[in-house]
């Protein structure tokens, strides 16, 4: 590591280093550590894997904040080692999923805009530990994150104590990539002065007070790749309808083909549908999002996108190799942010964003659940979906219209689980077409949801419950006893159909 050492520029803290293991050491039961990680990316990685093994051996509980979800199988093995008292405030791991739904530990599901406001609030309880992933420490006392931002900035501002895991496996040229602004206390605010995507209103990295950094460790381990799969068929067509409802958007004079700011969720369907811009007639974009996968630098790559905002970069294998290994085409047309900013309501307002997002189900009246596998079982969390659709110009939600196989329909009569009501939802599109909503009562919502966006197995299920629905009237009409049939089919027979035909 002795070569290494340049990375920290502030020579007086040299003598901080410290082995992981000894920084592990200094975690007590019952703390709450702040940990940088956003979508796979920018994760402490060394530190957090010291802390499993030390749980070989000691008993502990600790609570884990996050950007987001881990990366290098954190949050499988920080779930699976028992150390977890309570995870906030997204995940996306297989494991820690089952172990929230057994409840092995607690997870609290938060929209991404709002965890730094409610640590600098004190709603939450107090960062013991702020463990930070760096390229560099700069000599006038700043930490250059890596591949994202996260929360990582008002962790550092807000903790007792800071360990900072310098990565060498990532490049100093990602300095100046990065935009630290962190609002003021509530009451106390002036505007966030950011008007355009490519707007820089902070430093280039975190400003730390020197008497909290407590070590220094180093690391060199790579981001996990992201696990997206590549678009299939059905993405293809939902990616499809989704530009004719913006090409509509653009006839009709609404937006021009630069269209407006673009945020795109996480997933496989999200990068899909951002991917099937490629072939388009619209130009000039701009990205204004949380995570920025694959199909945003394919964007880039052949000039559709110029400008991208985000607060991480999650790539494929594949992809990473390309990016990190030009990194210099990328730099001038790109910025991380801390998930405060990409997400925050004032700035999404203010810009326009069009923002699509994934839903699980959606209902005939739009309400959608994007969290919840059949009202109860936690996927991944509600991530910065809710930041979005409640702020955006136009909230779109994409889903394929069934799952399983065809045993889960995912439009339903009512949701299970509401995490964006009927009112937070603009346009809803599944490889069936697309349903504007915009403007619609619910009679009218109804009709056009099922006619437009229902896979044809469950048309004529879905239209029965409506009509008789009618009959009992109301601005919302339901048939309250039979308004999670299609979710009680499925717990009782493994489909949604009322009808199973059996071929022999
Ligand atoms: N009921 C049960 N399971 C369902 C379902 C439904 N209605 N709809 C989809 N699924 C299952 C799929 O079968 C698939 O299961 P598998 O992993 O066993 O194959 C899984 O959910 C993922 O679905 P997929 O169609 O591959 O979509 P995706 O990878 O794009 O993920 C979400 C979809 C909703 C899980 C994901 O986008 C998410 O967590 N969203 C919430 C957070 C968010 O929107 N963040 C955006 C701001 S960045």
């Amino acid at each position: 590591m002795e070569k290494n050492i340049g990375r920290i520029k502030d020579t007086s803290l040299h003598s901080f280093v410290v082995s992981a293991e000894k920084a592990a050491s200094w975690i007590q039961d019952g703390m709450t550590l702040g940990l940088s990680g956003f979508t796979r990316a920018g994760d402490a990685k060394a530190v957090p894997f010291a802390l499993v093994e030390r749980a070989k051996k000691d008993h502990f509980k600790v609570n884990i904040f996050t950007g987001a979800s881990l990366g290098s199988d954190l949050d499988k093995v920080l779930s699976e080692a028992g150390i977890i008292n309570k995870r906030l405030p997204f995940q996306a791991d297989a494991t820690m999923r089952k172990n929230i739904n057994a409840a092995n530990h607690l997870f609290v599901d938060q929209h991404l805009s709002q965890t730094a406001e409610m640590i600098r609030a004190g709603a939450l309880p107090a960062i013991d530990f702020a463990i930070v992933e760096a390229v560099s420490i700069t000599a006038d006392g700043m930490i250059i994150p890596t591949t994202s931002v996260g929360n990582s900035l008002t962790f550092v501002s807000q903790a007792k104590n800071i360990i900072v895991e310098i990565n060498l496996e990532h490049p100093e040229s990602l300095e100046g990539l990065h935009d630290l602004y962190e609002p003021a206390e509530q009451g106390k605010r002036e505007p966030i002065p950011l008007t355009k995507v490519d707007d820089r209103i902070g430093t280039v990295g975190i400003p730390f007070d020197l008497d909290k950094i407590k070590g220094i460790v180093f690391t060199k381990q790579a981001d996990s790749p992201s696990t997206i799969i590549p678009p299939d068929h059905e993405t293809g067509e939902i990616a499809e309808h989704l530009i004719s409802f913006l090409r509509e958007e653009v006839n009709v004079g609404r937006l021009t083909e630069k269209l407006a700011p673009i945020q795109a969720g996480i997933g496989s369907v999200a990068n899909a549908v951002l991917h099937g811009m490629i072939d388009s007639e619209f130009k000039d974009l701009q990205v204004y999002s949380e995570v920025l996968q694959d199909s945003v630098f394919e964007l880039i790559d052949i000039g559709k996108v110029n400008f991208a905002s985000g607060c991480s970069i999650t790539l494929s294998e594949e992809k990473m190799e390309q990016v990190y290994g030009d990194f210099d085409k990328y730099r001038d047309k790109l910025i991380l942010r801390p998930q405060e900013i990409t997400n925050h309501p004032e700035i999404i307002r203010r810009l326009g964003l069009i923002s699509i997002n994934t839903a699980l189900e959606f209902d005939i009246y739009g309400n959608v659940n994007s969290t919840h596998v059949s009202g109860t079982k936690m996927m991944n969390g509600i991530g910065g979906s809710g930041d979005f659709a409640r702020n955006a110009r136009v909230a779109i939600f994409v889903t394929k219209s069934i799952a399983k196989g065809g045993n889960i329909s995912s439009v339903v009569p009512f949701v299970a689980h509401v995490d964006h009501t009927e009112h937070d939802v603009d346009v809803v599109v599944t490889e069936q077409g697309y349903a504007d909503l915009r403007g619609l009562a619910p009679r009218e919502r109804a009709e056009l949801i099922i006619n437009n966006c229902v896979h044809p197995s469950y048309k004529e299920q879905l239209r029965t419950y409506y009509e008789e629905a009618l009959t009992r009237g109301g601005q919302t009409p339901h048939v309250l006893e039979k308004a999670f049939s299609f979710h009680t089919n499925l717990a009782n027979n493994g489909t949604m159909l009322e009808k199973v035909t059996v071929s022999l």
